[in-house]
């Protein structure tokens, strides 16, 4: 049965106030962003105000608005008494700069890495990824939009004034506790908030309007369309801009995914409508449709959520007079950008990820809807490396979705293009660059990518679930792009003085290393397969590993060690 909700009906503790105008973000502009990560306290309801985190203000952050080619440097500064993290998802930068769970912004640090923009006009966005708090840290509001422009985009009659024709819409769902204090333990975020904003409305402008929607929620897709049933264009997906202008009536957006629409409201002049998402279209396993999962794994509380399989308003839309600056944008361009994805037809490696259910501690019943999960029977280890990826590889990944429950797959440092769902090919809004994408349950997606710079051999990406909360549990990997054709010297690092003779070689390695207790050595060849793996609870100090036997090709090997804290890898060749 359908569900149709309106904030009235919200939890009775809510402010009754009537509505709230939508805070626009502010914006940086320049090559030098200063980021002040700060506490701050909000009034959302009666008795307690809400303890948040925001940049720069109480909650959320500027939007940063750079261009294509620009050398940017990020100053941020954390004020917070608890370290965290910032990561420019979507970007594609070092695994350095990108701010993964390693590089930690200690309390009173500042982390300031500099980069190139090398990404193509969209919506993108930074959120902390510290390690167990990032559901945390987004909900009480670390995060904020990117918006990159370039050459192609800007040669297109688009709206394109910031927060008068072009607006930042970040949708976040938030649970609260009886303190009203944001709280990440349970799935009772029913809560709705734009831009920080709870019980928004928007004045709209009478033209065409261009909204940036972000899907800034923990755990929740929402499925945006328009209660008076107008059909609106998108145009952007997560890494940029569709090759040709989609009309809609609806748009799925999962955690982590971006989507651009241009809206026309010229005709709907002293109206007034809302901006609704219609969950109760959504697929089962989807967090956020109705039910999830296969009766007896549902998630607790799962169905107390009375936003769960509900059509329900995310803001109210009145529509005003056009302006006149800017001169209102009158038609929507069709044909958008040029779009060449990566052939399938020279790839040098095929990756599978399979995500199930994982047992945590010994007594861990998994549940196949709330988990915990892992990828490929791993959970997220700090000190571990789950994939090596040789610089300038091609590689399709395929997702394999074990669970009852979807998962958005989210991969740094690359955009990709969907090459099959469950063996077809993508619909028209996920044919384009993306960097999130939503893996049904039971299904799988099959995608295509490219590892073109950034070969650092000691700092790792990730790959994850961005349902935040399985993230923060373990469901996330890490992966280093190595340059094969760098000396042994330059992948070497790290203090395990790992050294292995003869090198080349034609029958044995003999591996020397100051060794922890356990430790396990695989040897991967340049197509990724993995040719050898041990797991050592006692290793000698010269451990010999074989390599005469026919699995051994003649070529390039690269040996990944890991022991206690320490990762080391050292290329080799088989002579
Ligand atoms: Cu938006 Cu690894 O995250
Ligand atoms: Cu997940």
């Amino acid at each position: 049965m359908k569900k149709i909700i309106f904030l009235i009906a919200l939890s009775a503790v809510e402010l009754v106030h009537s509505q709230n105008p939508l805070a626009i973000p502010p914006t940086l502009t320049g090559t030098t962003f200063n980021l002040n990560i700060q506490n701050g306290s909000e009034s959302y309801f009666t008795g307690n105000p809400t303890p948040t985190y925001g940049i720069n203000g109480p909650i959320l952050g500027p939007t940063l608005i750079v261009n294509k080619g620009d050398n940017v440097t990020m100053n941020v500064h954390n004020t917070l008494t608890v370290p965290t993290t910032i990561h420019w998802h979507g970007l594609h930068v070092s695994a350095m700069n990108n701010g993964g769970p390693h590089d930690i912004i200690a309390s009173g640090a500042t982390w300031s890495p500099n980069f190139d923009i090398k990404n193509d006009a969209g919506t993108y966005w930074y959120h902390p990824h510290g390690a167990g708090k990032t559901e945390l840290h987004v909900m009480k509001g670390i995060a904020g939009m990117i918006i990159v422009r370039d050459n192609i985009e800007s040669a297109l009659n688009l709206p394109r004034t910031y927060g008068i024709d072009d607006i930042p819409l970040v949708v976040q769902t938030k649970s609260f506790d009886v303190l009203n204090q944001v709280y990440v333990g349970d799935h009772m975020d029913t809560s709705i908030f734009v831009n920080g904003t709870i019980h928004p409305y928007f004045d709209a402008p009478s033209q065409v309007v261009r909204f940036r929607l972000l899907n800034g929620s923990s755990m929740r897709t929402f499925n945006f369309g328009f209660s008076n049933g107008m059909t609106f264009t998108q145009i952007g997906i997560d890494g940029g801009l569709l090759a040709n202008s989609l009309p809609m009536t609806r748009l799925q957006l999962a955690p982590g995914e971006r989507g651009e629409i241009v809206v026309d409201f010229s005709a709907l002049n002293g109206q007034s409508i809302q901006l609704m998402s219609y969950a109760s279209e959504m697929p089962d396993g989807i967090f956020g449709a109705t039910t999830v999962g296969i009766v007896p794994d549902v998630i607790d509380m799962y169905a107390n959520n009375f936003l769960n399989g509900a059509d329900f308003k995310i803001m109210d839309i009145n529509v005003v007079s056009p302006t006149t600056t800017p001169v209102p944008v009158t038609s929507i361009p069709t044909a958008l950008t040029t779009y060449t994805p990566y052939s399938a037809v020279n790839v040098d490696v095929n990756r599978t990820f399979v995500l199930d259910t994982i047992r945590l501690l010994p007594n861990d019943v998994p549940n196949l809807a709330s988990g915990p999960f892992g990828i490929n029977n791993h959970t997220f280890n700090m000190d571990s490396i789950n994939v090596i990826v040789p610089l300038n590889s091609t590689e399709i990944w395929t997702i394999i979705n074990k669970t009852h429950i979807a998962h958005p797959f989210h991969i740094h440092d690359v955009q990709f293009n969907v090459l099959e769902k469950n063996g077809v090919p993508p619909v028209p809004n996920e044919t384009g660059w993306k960097d999130v994408i939503l893996v049904m349950p039971h299904d799988s997606v099959k995608f295509i990518t490219k590892f073109t710079d950034f070969a650092d051999s000691m700092t790792p990406y990730m790959y994850h679930c961005h349902l935040l909360h399985h993230e923060d549990d373990g469901m996330m990997g890490s992966f280093l792009v190595i340059d094969p054709s760098a000396s042994l010297q330059e992948i070497e690092k790290g203090e395990m003085d790992l050294t292995v003779y003869p090198n080349p070689s034609s029958d044995l390695w003999n591996v020397q290393a100051k060794w922890n207790s356990e430790t396990t050595i695989e040897i991967h060849n340049l197509l990724g397969e993995k040719i050898y793996s041990k797991k050592y609870s006692h290793l000698n100090e010269n451990e010999i590993i074989s390599i005469s036997s026919l699995k051994f090709n003649s070529g390039i090997y690269l040996m990944n060690v890991n022991s206690g804290n320490s990762f080391e890898t050292i290329r080799l060749e088989k002579k």
